[in-house]
């Protein structure tokens, strides 16, 4: 999404914005993948896979085996397509790394959805900064099988256009990052994941779900896109969809001209904020974000007496 430099290995310059889309789009090369790199993927399948139940919403665990994601091998975008095609019109298209905005809206809305070529290495399996396959063909892809979600993807491209001729680009971006990345929906067997940053993380899936100190409140369009947010730690905010329809009655049926007008004036929430408006599921303790900042002061404080 957010534009960095040159992927040096495709010789493709991230930072021109508007290119035709498969200037940014590469083979994903699949016969190159070696063992180790299969092996990352089934080391990093094993982990999540084994906690998805009670976790993940079911739409997302049946796009998983519908696609039949397996551990065995990191999926072949073409073969993958080949399923989702069938079931929801969606392609995957492998890319080098974080796209500009423009072209991700118009893949989107030409329902290709952008995925990472390359595996972390062993050593960071917790946590990249750029979105790999894991992130992206087990996070994000599974739920493109449903056909509401994947309307609701499509149409978000499409919007993408109106939100930069306001200059709300970022605000629609925030809704990216609270529904398809961190989002959370509410089921009869309570609350369940389907956001792929956090189904792709086993320490933020327990985090989102269980843990004490970050707020769970009832999604509002509004409400997040005057919200910021943390890009590189755990949420400690996370709204709370009632179903794909209500997602996208209050999304792609809305028409968001009126709500762009005015939305850069008015105040913005802090991301562990709560507003009187909000209707709380669970108010967090902040107790992580506390903890640490805590740990940031010392780390400061030693540094400076090292100085
Ligand atoms: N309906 C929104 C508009 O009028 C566009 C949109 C669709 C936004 C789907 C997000 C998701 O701009
Ligand atoms: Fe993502």
């Amino acid at each position: 999404m957010a534009d960095l430099g040159t992927s040096a290995e495709h010789g493709i310059d991230l930072t021109n914005k508007d290119m035709p889309l498969d200037y940014y789009m590469v083979d994903q090369n699949w016969d190159q993948f070696t063992s180790e790199e299969h092996g990352t993927w089934g080391l990093l399948y094993e982990r999540m896979r084994n906690m998805l139940p009670g976790y993940a919403c079911k739409e997302y665990l049946k796009g998983l085996d519908d696609l039949d994601i397996s551990k065995d091998e990191i999926p072949d975008f073409r073969r993958m397509s080949e399923r989702l095609k069938s079931l929801t019109g969606w392609e995957v298209v492998a890319v080098p790394g974080m796209i500009p905005d423009k072209p991700f809206f118009k893949m989107l809305a030409n329902r290709q959805f952008p995925s990472g070529d390359f595996i972390r290495p062993r050593a960071s399996m917790d946590y990249i900064k750029e979105p790999d396959v894991f992130h992206d063909g087990f996070g994000h892809v599974p739920l493109l099988s449903n056909p509401v979600f994947a309307d609701y993807m499509q149409a978000y491209g499409e919007a993408g256009q109106k939100a930069m001729d306001h200059k709300c680009v970022n605000r629609l971006l925030r809704l990216y990052w609270f529904t398809v990345e961190f989002g959370l929906i509410q089921t009869d067997e309570g609350i369940r994941i389907y956001g792929a940053g956090i189904l792709s993380s086993s320490t933020e899936s327990k985090f989102a779900l269980k843990d004490d100190s970050p707020n769970r409140l009832k999604f509002d369009v509004e409400r997040i896109m005057r919200t910021k947010y943390k890009y590189d730690d755990l949420q400690q905010t996370y709204f709370v969809i009632d179903s794909f329809e209500q997602l996208f009655k209050d999304t792609a049926e809305a028409d968001f001209t009126p709500l762009y007008e005015g939305l850069l004036q008015k105040p913005q929430f802090e991301a562990a904020e709560i507003t009187a408006d909000d209707v709380v599921l669970h108010k967090g303790t902040g107790a992580y974000a506390k903890e640490k900042a805590a740990q940031e002061k010392l780390k400061q404080a030693q540094e400076g007496a090292d100085a």
